[in-house]
C-alpha cells in the first residue's frame, strides 16, 4: 500500500507534510513518487494566493478516473480546508474526495482514514477552534541534512491582505523544552542545519521571561547544529534582545528574512503592518550596526489596494537602500473574508503586472550585483550532494544560502567545508576546496 503527498505553499506546510508522512508510514503505507500508483493521495493545501485553488481543483480533476482503478483514498487538508467555500466546492464538484481535514486536527488523519476504510463513509472534519499542540507525532523528514522545526502555530497580526490568521488560528507556542529536545535529537542524528518556523517567530512565547532570543541562545549551545535559520520575523516585533542573540550566537545565520511587504508608510498602514518605511530602514541599520556582515532577504506585495505610483516608488526606494540578497515578489491577490477585500482602490491587473515587472528588474539586477562580491572570498559551504547535472561536481550552500558547485571528494557530503569562490554565474557560484 502506497501514499503520495502533494504539498503546496510554505515551509510550515512542508513540515506538516513530514508529520503526515510519518503517520502514514506508521499505518503501514510506503511512499511513492507518483499519485498514479498511490492508494492514498493527500493534498496539503495552501490558500495564501488565489492561483493555488485552481491548482488543487485541476489536480483533483486529474485523479477522478484513476481513483477507481487503484481503489484510491483522496484526502484534502491544510489551509484551504479551513475555508468554507472550498469545502463546499469540493463537496459539490469533487464528491469523490474521501477525507477533508483542517490545520487544527492533522493528528486525527490516521483515525479519519481508518474510519473511511471501515465505514465506507466520507470523513469531513474541520475545526474552527485553535488546535492543541500535539507533540511527538512521527515524522518522515525530507532531508537528512537540514531539518524544519516549527516553534509556533498561528498568527495574531491580521495583516489586512492575509488569510493566515483565519486558517491557522491564534498564536500558540511550543514549550521550549520540547523544541530543544527535538533539536538535540536532530543533532544526534547528524543534522547540521535547522530552520525554525512560525508565522511570526519573534512573538514566540515560551513562558514567563522566555522569548525568541532565549530560544536562539539555547539552541546555539546545542553541539553539532552549525546553522540556524528562522522564518519569518515581523519587523514590528524585532526586539534588541533578538538582535543581540543573533549577533552573539555562532550558529544563527547572518542572513535575515525580514518581510517588507511595501516600502510606503501609507500602504503599510492600510496593510495593518504597524511599522513605517522609516522604522523598517532604521531597524535594518540597527541590525547592520550590531551584526557585522549581515544581509537581508524579503517578501514584497505589489499592487495592494490604494497603492499609488508614489507608494510603489517608495518600495523601489527601500529595495535600493537595503540592497537585499533576494526579494520574493507577489502580486496582490484578493482573499475572501480579509479586510483588504472590502477596501476601495483595487488596482487593475495590468498596472499590477507592470509594477511587478519593474520591481523584478530592479531586484534581479541587485541580486546579480550582490553575488559578485563573493568572488575571491572563502565561504563556509554545507555540502548537500552531487550536482544534478554532473555527478563529478558537488553542490552545497553558503551560510547566506547561495548555491556553490565545486569538485571534491564524496565524503565531504553532509559536512561544512571552506570553499574559495572563483567565479559567479548569476544564480550560483563556483569554487575550490581550501586545503589547510
Ligand atoms: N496576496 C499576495 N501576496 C500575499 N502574501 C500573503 N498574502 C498575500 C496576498 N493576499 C505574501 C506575503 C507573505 C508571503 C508569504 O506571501 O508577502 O509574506
Ligand atoms: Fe499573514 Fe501578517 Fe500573520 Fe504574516 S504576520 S501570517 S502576513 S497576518
Amino acid at each position: 500500500m502506497k501514499y503520495f503527498i502533494n504539498t503546496m505553499g510554505c515551509k510550515l506546510n512542508e513540515n506538516d507534510s513530514e508529520k503526515i508522512a510519518g503517520m502514514l508510514i506508521e499505518m503501514g503505507y510506503e511512499e511513492t513518487t507518483s499519485p498514479l500508483d498511490a492508494n492514498i493521495v493527500v493534498f496539503n493545501t495552501c490558500c495564501i494566493r488565489e492561483n493555488a485553488e485552481e491548482k488543487l481543483f485541476g489536480k483533483l480533476g486529474e485523479l477522478k478516473n484513476i481513483k477507481a482503478k487503484n481503489n484510491m483514498i483522496i484526502c484534502v487538508g491544510g489551509c484551504m480546508s479551513q475555508e468554507e467555500h472550498v469545502v463546499e466546492k469540493i463537496k459539490q464538484s469533487y464528491n469523490y474526495v474521501d477525507v477533508i481535514f483542517g490545520t487544527h486536527n492533522l493528528h486525527k488523519l490516521p483515525e479519519m482514514i481508518q474510519n473511511r476504510i471501515e465505514e465506507n463513509k466520507k470523513q469531513i472534519d474541520v475545526w474552527d477552534i485553535d488546535g492543541i499542540i500535539v507533540e511527538d507525532l512521527p515524522m518522515k523528514r525530507t532531508s537528512e541534512k537540514n531539518a524544519l522545526v516549527t516553534i509556533m502555530y498561528g498568527c495574531n497580526n491580521f495583516c489586512s491582505y492575509c488569510i493566515v490568521p483565519y486558517t491557522r488560528g491564534r498564536e500558540r507556542s511550543r514549550k521550549p523544552e520540547d523544541i530543544l529536545k527535538e533539536v538535540r535529537e536532530l543533532a544526534s542524528k547528524g543534522y547540521k542545519e535547522i530552520m525554525l518556523l512560525g508565522q511570526n517567530v519573534n512573538s514566540y512565547n515560551g513562558g514567563e521571561n522566555y522569548n525568541f532570543s532565549n530560544l536562539l541562545r539555547d539552541i546555539d549551545k546545542i553541539e553539532g547544529i552549525d546553522i540556524v535559520r528562522f522564518m519569518s520575523p515581523h519587523p514590528k516585533d524585532f526586539t534588541d534582545d533578538v538582535i543581540d542573540a543573533i549577533a552573539e550566537s555562532k550558529s544563527v545565520c547572518k542572513v535575515i528574512h525580514l518581510p517588507l511587504q511595501s516600502g510606503s508608510s501609507n500602504v503599510l498602514k492600510l496593510m495593518n503592518r504597524k511599522y513605517t518605511k522609516e522604522h523598517y530602514l532604521n531597524l535594518v541599520e540597527k541590525i547592520r550596526a550590531k551584526v557585522p556582515g549581515v544581509s537581508f532577504t524579503t517578501d514584497i506585495i505589489v499592487g495592494f489596494p490604494g497603492e499609488t505610483e508614489e507608494d510603489f516608488e517608495d518600495t523601489l526606494d527601500v529595495v535600493r537602500k537595503v540592497d537585499f540578497e533576494q526579494v520574493f515578489m507577489f502580486i496582490y491577490s484578493v482573499r475572501k473574508g480579509t479586510v483588504a477585500e472590502r477596501m476601495d482602490g483595487h488596482i487593475p491587473e495590468e498596472t499590477k503586472s507592470t509594477r511587478f515587472n519593474r520591481l523584478k528588474e530592479l531586484a534581479d539586477s541587485m541580486t546579480a550585483e550582490s553575488i559578485k562580491k563573493y568572488v575571491g572570498t572563502v565561504q563556509k559551504v554545507l555540502v548537500e550532494g552531487e550536482s544534478k547535472t554532473n555527478p563529478d561536481v558537488l553542490t552545497g550552500r553558503t551560510r547566506s544560502n547561495k548555491i556553490v558547485n565545486f569538485v571534491g571528494d564524496k565524503n565531504l557530503i553532509g559536512k561544512e567545508v571552506d570553499i574559495e569562490i572563483t567565479s559567479e554565474h548569476v544564480w550560483y557560484l563556483k569554487g575550490n576546496v581550501v586545503i589547510d
